[in-house]
């Protein structure tokens, strides 16, 4: 297969296995290239792309920006900060007036769920989605997954337990589809508050004690508690959250296995991971973050090659 199934990357919900293989192959051909002295290629100077944030975001923001300059892309970047979104402006004028100036790709973050695809109902462009209200971030997926299969040799049969705040979180979301696809095995751990109701019904298990879900577990993917989305409180007390859902090193000796630390940023250092845990040799937050750009190179070139030139 070279050719992925789908013309835009709204979620992993719409790929298959064959696609996540065929985007990690081509990532670790990209992974190849930033590591060179000259880490750009020439691939995608014939493409225009649009960064479109309606959200805060570094890393995402960044990794995007730095995979399209290394395929040598066009790129524009939109803050909706610093937009005429302040004006009143709505999205789908804001992206027909970008597509207007000859841009081909649109990847976008935006905080309501389904904007991405709304979008891509709506103008002819190519959307990645770079992450939609607390619905899907596939690239971060993608990113996540990759990061475990370079670190353990393969993603298939491994147990891998995600902590905290499920809810509000695009991040568990696209993980459990691309981990299921993938063939790991998957446990949720986080106060049952901040665990959505449905989501037994995706084939995941549940696991309330911390200590237990670690013992299971070989990797654990720590997820921030997104205060921002919260209208009400959902358990009494950040010290309560940290005391039966926080990692530290002590409760991490206290298992009896080298356990692999994931967390896809940004930390509350001293809320769901302590200092000690998150730059342990048992963490790959930073190789997680490096990986984040051999996987969006893949995906932009994937979905370049369909525009017919
Ligand atoms: N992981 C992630 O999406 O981080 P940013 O919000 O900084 O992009």
């Amino acid at each position: 297969m070279t050719q992925l199934s789908v013309t835009n990357l709204l979620g992993i919900k719409h790929l298959n296995k064959d696609d996540i293989t065929l985007i990690f192959k081509t990532a670790d051909h990209f992974k190849e290239v930033i590591n060179r002295p000259i880490k750009k290629v020439p691939s995608l100077r014939d493409i225009t792309i649009a960064n479109l944030f309606f959200e805060n975001s570094t890393r995402t923001k960044l990794s995007f920006e730095l995979a399209e300059k290394r395929l040598s892309a066009d790129i524009i970047n939109f803050s909706a900060a610093q937009s005429s979104v302040k004006k009143g402006e709505s999205l789908i004028d804001t992206v027909n007036n970008i597509l207007s100036m000859k841009v081909d790709i649109i990847v976008i973050r935006h905080p309501n769920e389904g904007a991405s695809d709304f979008l891509s109902r709506h103008i002819n462009a190519k959307i990645i989605n770079a992450g939609d209200g607390a619905h899907e971030h596939p690239t971060q997926a993608l990113l996540d997954s990759y990061s475990i299969r370079e670190k353990l040799g393969s993603v298939k049969g491994k147990k891998v337990v995600i902590i905290g705040d499920i809810l509000h979180s695009r991040v568990a979301l696209s993980n459990i589809y691309t981990l299921q696809l993938l063939g790991a095995k998957i446990k949720l751990c986080g106060p049952t508050t901040l665990i959505p109701k449905h989501i037994t019904k995706l084939g995941v298990g549940y696991e309330n004690n911390l200590t237990k879900a670690l013992e299971w577990c070989d990797v654990a993917n720590v997820l921030r508690v997104q205060h921002e989305r919260m209208d009400i409180k959902y358990f009494p007390s950040i010290r309560e959250y940290t005391q039966l859902f926080g990692i530290n090193k002590e409760l991490l000796n206290s298992i009896n296995k080298d356990i692999v630390i994931m967390h896809p940023g940004p930390i509350n250092r001293g809320v769901e991971i302590t200092s000690d845990v998150a730059d342990s040799k048992q963490s790959i937050i930073l190789n997680q973050v490096e990986n984040g750009v051999a996987i969006r190179m893949a995906v932009i070139y994937l979905l370049a090659q369909q525009i017919k030139r």
